[in-house]
């Protein structure tokens, strides 16, 4: 869960993080915001651009996890995804050198929706987004967007793993009381 003024103000503590750019992070944000919106993105994708380095204000490690807990409770599991992977999708993308036979794998691995929606972020709109001319939008302009956004409740989804951890773990429980009652039962007769 997010509110407004805490997204904003970790935005805006993000042009004091250096992630060793000519444009700053904050700056970045704004622009990658702007290419989106610009391509025609959606509300959710591009108030998930705005944020997406927010996070780098409180651990630049695990930035996109954490931006993805907060905003994943207003927006869809794809979106949830993009931010969460972009980290990964950007790292691929800049080690390999756009290697095809990499890309294919790496979207192998990843397939569906969620994918596109990811490799389309970093491709179109992250990584073009420290070009220190680009006419970005100012950040009041995506207010309306912010505000739409986190007007929305989605349910959340725990990771695959985690759900499948709790099922096995609800099942063990399940099992072990009936083995315990079980075992009274005879002992009580
Ligand atoms: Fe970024």
């Amino acid at each position: 869960m997010a509110t407004r003024s805490l997204l904003l103000e970790m935005l805006e503590a993000t042009a004091a993080t250096d992630s060793g750019f000519e444009v700053n992070d904050r700056d970045h944000a704004v622009q990658v915001a702007t290419r989106a919106r610009r391509s025609g993105a959606d509300d959710e994708v591009v108030v998930a651009a705005l944020f997406h380095d927010s996070a780098k204000a409180i651990d630049a490690h695990s930035h996109g996890e954490i931006i993805a807990t907060m905003l994943a409770p207003h927006v869809r599991p794809d979106v949830v995804w993009m931010l969460r992977q972009h980290q990964d999708y950007t790292a691929t993308e800049i080690d390999n050198g756009h290697n095809p036979l990499r890309r294919l794998a790496h979207r192998v691995l990843q397939r569906g929706e969620r994918h596109d929606l990811a490799v389309r972020f970093v491709d179109e709109w992250d990584l073009p987004g420290r070009d220190p001319e680009y006419p970005s939008d100012p950040v009041e302009s995506f207010l309306p967007e912010i505000d739409r956004v986190l007007a929305q409740h989605r349910e959340v989804h725990p990771p695959f793993a985690t759900w499948v951890a709790r099922r096995v773990l609800r099942k063990v429980w399940h099992v072990s009381g009936v083995a315990q009652r079980r075992i009274r039962s005879r002992v009580a007769a």
